[in-house]
């Protein structure tokens, strides 16, 4: 080992300097329209990307009945960390778009590794600076949607392909399409989870009763089965993660199963070659197709798994509040970022 123990010890140190540094605890994610048609006009322009972009653009299903893919996006944050337990029970895998600014923080950054290496598949969030594309080049846009994807590349060794664009850049034409023709793909949702509405630990609930109105009123009109794209955010200032087990266990009630997006369009290379160019794609391990890729899940006990190790997380119920979110951050560090950074040193 190249390491002394000295460089082990002040790189223990470090999250703990990172954790002074925490940012101040996430605001809630602006709520989201309807699925409304991203419908922009075409504007003429030197850009060849000025095409008019629809929602049939985005992935919004999968091609097989009877999946379903949640996704979040927002996070990293501590809400992820308890989905992840929650998912690990539950053997199940979902989509995470990375949002590259909190990967600044050594907590945050330590969460979005620890999902890629549980299996889930990692996507990324992108919002235009200023939220508008006037006044800037092709290139310039290119460049900083590409300076967010290598941030996610230098945590997890592979440059995502599934990108959230942020609702307030949905009706941007030229951001999207030039998104487009870097490789791309725009994920929409058919299925909106409705956790920032239902968003105490009271209220949690009824995300998983959603998921059962839905798939109900699918069987009653259709006697079959659909597939679903669903939109969830995971930060603490949604029910994402407190309602998450009623979610699977719903899931599985109905008989759906749950896939990654790769696993939802069958793409065994979920990830860019290149984060700018359109050079073609890779897969990994985990990938659809691949040795260790995973779908479907098993039920969990209501109130998932730290209600059953009496984990730090087990506050947020106990008092009924979801604000004591932010007191998780040091147990997070401690239990996931110290552990993984001796891994990733030695
Ligand atoms: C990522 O988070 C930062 C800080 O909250 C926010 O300013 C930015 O808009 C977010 N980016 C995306 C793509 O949502």
């Amino acid at each position: 080992m190249r390491f002394t123990s000295t460089a082990i010890l002040s790189a223990l140190a470090i999250p703990l300097i990172a954790h002074a540094a925490a940012p101040a605890p996430k605001p809630a994610p602006a709520p989201v329209p309807a699925p409304a048609p991203a419908t922009a006009p075409a504007t003429a322009g030197p850009s060849a990307n000025s095409g008019p972009v629809t929602w049939a653009d985005f992935l919004t299903s999968c091609q097989t009945a009877g999946q379903i893919a949640l996704t979040y996006s927002e996070g990293p944050s501590e809400a992820t960390m308890e989905m992840l337990e929650t998912l690990k029970d539950a053997q199940a895998k979902v989509t995470f778009f990375a949002n590259a600014t909190w990967l600044q923080y050594m907590q945050y950054a330590g969460i979005t590794r620890h999902a890629y290496l549980d299996g889930h598949l990692i996507g990324m969030t992108y919002r235009l600076p200023s939220d508008t594309s006037t006044g800037r080049t092709d290139e310039e846009l290119k460049q900083d949607v590409a300076r967010a994807s290598r941030t996610i590349q230098d945590l997890i060794g592979v440059y995502p392909r599934y990108m959230k664009v942020h609702e307030s850049n949905l009706k941007d034409a030229r951001l999207l399409n030039l998104i487009k023709s870097m490789g791309y793909t725009l994920v929409g949702f058919n299925l909106d989870e409705y956790d920032y509405k239902y968003n105490t630990a009271e209220t949690a609930g009824q995300i998983g009763e959603v998921y059962n109105a839905m798939f109900t009123k699918q069987n009653e009109a259709y006697g079959r089965k659909a597939s679903y794209v669903v939109a969830g955010y995971d930060v603490p200032s949604t029910g994402a993660a407190v309602g998450l087990p009623k979610v699977i266990n719903t899931i599985s009630a109905h008989g759906y199963d749950m896939v990654r997006l790769d696993g939802c369009v069958n793409d065994k290379t979920p990830y860019k070659k290149d984060p700018i160019l359109n050079n073609g794609f890779m897969g990994d391990a985990m990938s659809f197709g691949a040795a260790e890729y995973k779908h479907g899940q098993v039920v969990v006990k209501a109130g998932g798994s730290q209600a059953a190790n009496g984990g730090a997380s087990k506050s947020a119920s106990d008092d009924g509040t979801m604000k004591s979110a932010g007191s998780r951050v040091s147990v997070a560090v401690a239990t996931l970022v110290v552990p993984a950074l001796i891994a990733f040193l030695l």
